[in-house]
């Protein structure tokens, strides 16, 4: 059972690149953002904030939309970009290395649901719903613990 810990309303563009920027304070090794929403609902481009906020010099963050998997060396550990939609079967999660940066870096999921019974009951789940021009984010967890102190100052 998944509980929500918090819910962004009518945020602009600007607004989810910050909250991108707010969150990636936050992150460490072995942690799992589940991202979901219909197709252009902004999950690479709050992907990217993180991204960028993280890097030591911000570069290109294209969409893994073809690739699946970007990986991003940040300072304390790598960010895997991984967008799932285009996944053949789970059997490709480990040909990715998929299973192993789960553990061991910080991984970015867009269109989890392809990972099945292999997405970690530790991730904080991010869904983004599109209302025109603004977005609701609304971000779950199986293990509150490890996530509501995190996103206390989130907004
Ligand atoms: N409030 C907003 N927040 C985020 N993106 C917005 C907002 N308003 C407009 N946009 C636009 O919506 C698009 C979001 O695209 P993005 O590639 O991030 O979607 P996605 O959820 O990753 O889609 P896909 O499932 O195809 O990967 C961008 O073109 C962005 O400029
Ligand atoms: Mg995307």
């Amino acid at each position: 059972m998944r509980a929500e810990l918090l819910e962004l309303v009518r945020l602009s563009e600007n607004d989810v690149i910050k909250v991108g920027a707010q969150l990636s304070k936050k992150l460490r090794k072995g942690d799992c953002i589940c991202l979901s929403g219909d197709i252009g609902a902004g999950k690479s481009v709050l992907c990217r904030s993180i991204i960028q906020s993280l890097q030591i010099t911000p570069e290109e963050v294209p969409s893994p939309t073809f690739t699946i998997v970007q990986t991003y060396p940040c300072k304390e550990f790598e960010i895997w970009h991984c967008d799932l939609y285009r996944l053949g079967s789970s059997d490709q999660l480990f040909e990715l290395g998929l299973d192993d940066a789960l553990e061991t870096e910080v991984c970015l999921i867009e269109w989890p649901d392809r990972l099945g019974p292999y997405a970690p009951k530790s991730s904080l789940w991010i869904d983004i719903e599109i209302d025109n021009s603004s977005r609701t984010l609304r971000f779950q967890a199986s293990d509150t613990n490890n996530w509501k102190k995190r996103l206390e100052n989130i907004k």
